[in-house]
């Protein structure tokens, strides 16, 4: 039924989409694909604040699987000059957001033609900028203003009316693959949240390698369904510690990892020691500038998912 009501709506224009890679903007990119093939442009939007080689994977899975024009922008130099000597948390927020759109409004700029603007909004979100009653939302919503010199014929969000796990359903008989439809939830500012204080290309990459360890250990041991939500953060805290014969002082790495229904209230998640002792084991020795792992035992309240 949407495959016909979006060709319906869409007809012989073009339509474009902003995907990020997260389950929403990569099912609605395979529903408006199976509708209307190349007269869809996506564009991917690569900031640098992705996990370790999930940008790849995206462009892989796009562009193999589906027919549809994809754009992919590296602009990771651009997002780390406009977060030079940022600390604040939702100032970090708001300049990742405010620099994927303005990306995203080029790209449309450059377009030869007029076309729809398709968002992956799912129904929660729709209430949560703004719609319902829901009085405390985050900065990160989807919803956003669009500049004045950027038109379009309308508006078009194929997931407007599901839920997450239909969201999920619909993705699976696409044929999306399950990383993707059932990648865990990942904030819109990315490794950027995780990351405390000033980002810059070294901390980025040192958050990557850590946290690619974690993944693969998850993986190794078949832990990934188990919880919510798991990741490594990088706290900019250097401690002192001692590798051969000498003292060492460098980053400090923790490990969140959750187990939650619907991420209001969320508790840690008890991974057992071996495979944390295994996870702090292999970050210190493989991650370079990693002399010490800490596990993250704070639930939801006080604590927050993330760390900013
Ligand atoms: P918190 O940290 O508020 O997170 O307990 C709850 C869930 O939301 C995700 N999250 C975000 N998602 N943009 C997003 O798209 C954000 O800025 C953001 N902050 C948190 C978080 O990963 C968790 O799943």
């Amino acid at each position: 039924e949407t495959v016909a009501a979006l060709r319906a709506q869409i007809g012989d224009k073009k339509v474009i989409l902003g995907l990020s890679g997260g389950v929403d903007s990569s099912v609605a990119a395979g529903l408006l694909s199976r509708a209307v093939g190349k007269q869809l442009t996506c564009v991917f939007v690569d900031q640098g604040l992705m996990r370790k080689d999930e940008g790849d994977f995206v462009e892989k899975t796009f562009t193999s699987l589906f027919d549809m024009n994809f754009v992919r922008v590296n602009c990771q130099e651009r997002f780390l000059q406009a977060l030079k000597g940022v600390t604040d948390p939702e100032q970090k927020r708001k300049i990742i957001g405010t620099e994927f759109f303005n990306v995203f409004w080029d790209e449309i700029r450059h377009q030869d033609e007029l076309g729809y603007f398709a968002q992956g909004t799912i129904y929660p979100d729709c209430i949560e900028s703004g719609k319902g009653d829901a009085d405390t939302i985050k900065t990160h919503h989807n919803k956003v203003k669009m500049p004045e010199d950027v038109q379009f014929l309308g508006l078009v969000e194929p997931l407007c009316d599901l839920f997450k796990d239909e969201v999920r359903k619909v993705g699976t008989m696409l044929g999306i693959p399950k990383e993707l439809v059932w990648r865990q939830p990942f904030p819109g500012p990315g490794l950027g949240v995780r990351i405390l204080g000033e980002i810059t290309a070294d901390k980025i990459r040192v958050l990557q390698e850590a946290d690619w360890v974690l993944r693969d250990e998850m993986a190794k041991n078949g832990y990934e369904k188990e919880m919510a939500q798991f990741f490594c953060v990088l706290p900019c805290v250097k401690t002192v510690g001692v590798m051969g014969d000498h003292r060492t002082y460098d980053h400090l790495v923790a490990i969140r990892a959750v187990t939650t229904d619907d991420f209001m209230t969320a508790d840690w998640a008890r991974i057992p020691y071996d495979i944390l002792a295994t996870v702090s084991n292999r970050i210190t020795n493989e991650v370079e500038h990693v002399n010490r792992v800490v596990y993250d035992i704070t639930s939801k309240p006080p604590g927050t998912v993330e760390w900013e």
